[in-house]
């Protein structure tokens, strides 16, 4: 099988095929994404998608080393990325190294990614020029829920040059990829055309370089809520919940486990069905 893109690998498909991507958190979800997606993302969605927490605030650094390493042992082809956990690089470019370093070291990862445009750039430059590959994330972050004042689109009417703004200053500082989250369709083609790295697009455009989506989102395992930029391309938690009930009406009526799943007392003559 041929190696796992890196990040410069990503990086040189600016305006080209579109790059894939999908979260996953766990190793069976990666291995079934491994062979379609070029980077798989260890959101730090994953402390609302599977810990159940109400905001990514929550989310630590043992959280995403422990989750980094199951993704890791479900891929061999597909690049990953692993997310920067709030309160682990805000404070200075020395602690986002320190940090980064150890989620790389921890899980295998190709790069990490980070929050914030403009006001993070001396911190990306600073882990670019000390070997870590940065993605970018402008536009709606998650992690600044409290000071944007909820999950609203971000850059429509002024606010766009804002946008526009964070994304060339993650572009300069070193990044080699940026997601473009919750921005207005035109703005994101604009940002797309105007940067020189890969835009990776979610509620964006597709126009973008690439897409990325919450794969339980995508797979409807998520149903707290529905933002309207994730498309369900299945409905597997109304089938896991029918599953499940069926399997407790069997139980209660003694009808699993049946004669196929039990053990015979005595051994069975060669040849005979087990
Ligand atoms: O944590 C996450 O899942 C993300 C993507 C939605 C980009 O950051
Ligand atoms: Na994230």
């Amino acid at each position: 099988p041929k190696p796992a893109p890196t990040a410069e690998d990503i990086r040189a498909r600016k305006g080209g095929e579109p790059i894939v991507s999908l979260t996953a958190y766990t190793t069976p979800m990666a291995q079934l994404m491994d062979a379609h997606c070029d980077f798989v993302l260890v959101g730090d969605s994953v402390g609302m998608v599977l810990h159940g927490l109400p905001s990514t605030l929550g989310v630590t650094m043992e959280m995403m080393i422990l989750h980094g390493r199951a993704v890791a042992r479900g891929l061999s082809r597909a690049m990953m990325v692993i997310d920067m956990p709030f309160g682990t690089y805000e404070e200075s470019p020395a602690q986002a190294f320190r940090n980064a370093a150890r989620l790389m070291a921890k899980t295998g990862a190709g790069a990490v990614k980070l929050e914030g445009g403009q006001h993070m750039a001396d911190t990306i430059a600073f882990l670019v020029a000390r070997g870590i590959p940065v993605m970018g994330h402008v536009g709606l972050t998650p992690q600044s829920i409290n000071t944007l004042g909820g999950y609203r689109v971000q850059g429509r009417d002024d606010d766009g040059a804002r946008v526009l703004a964070d994304a060339s200053a993650v572009a300069e500082a070193g990044a080699f990829a940026v997601v473009l989250e919750k921005v207005p369709q035109g703005l994101a083609d604009r940002i797309t055309a105007e940067v020189p790295i890969p835009t990776i697009g979610i509620g964006a455009s597709a126009g973008c370089d690439g897409q990325v989506l919450v794969v339980d989102d995508m797979l409807g395992f998520f149903q707290a809520f529905k933002p309207k930029f994730v498309k369900r391309y299945a409905d597997l938690g109304a089938q896991a919940e029918a599953a499940i009930a069926t399997y407790a009406a069997e139980v209660r009526a003694r009808t699993f486990p049946a004669a196929e799943h039990v053990f015979a007392d005595t051994v069975p003559a060669k040849g005979a069905k087990q």
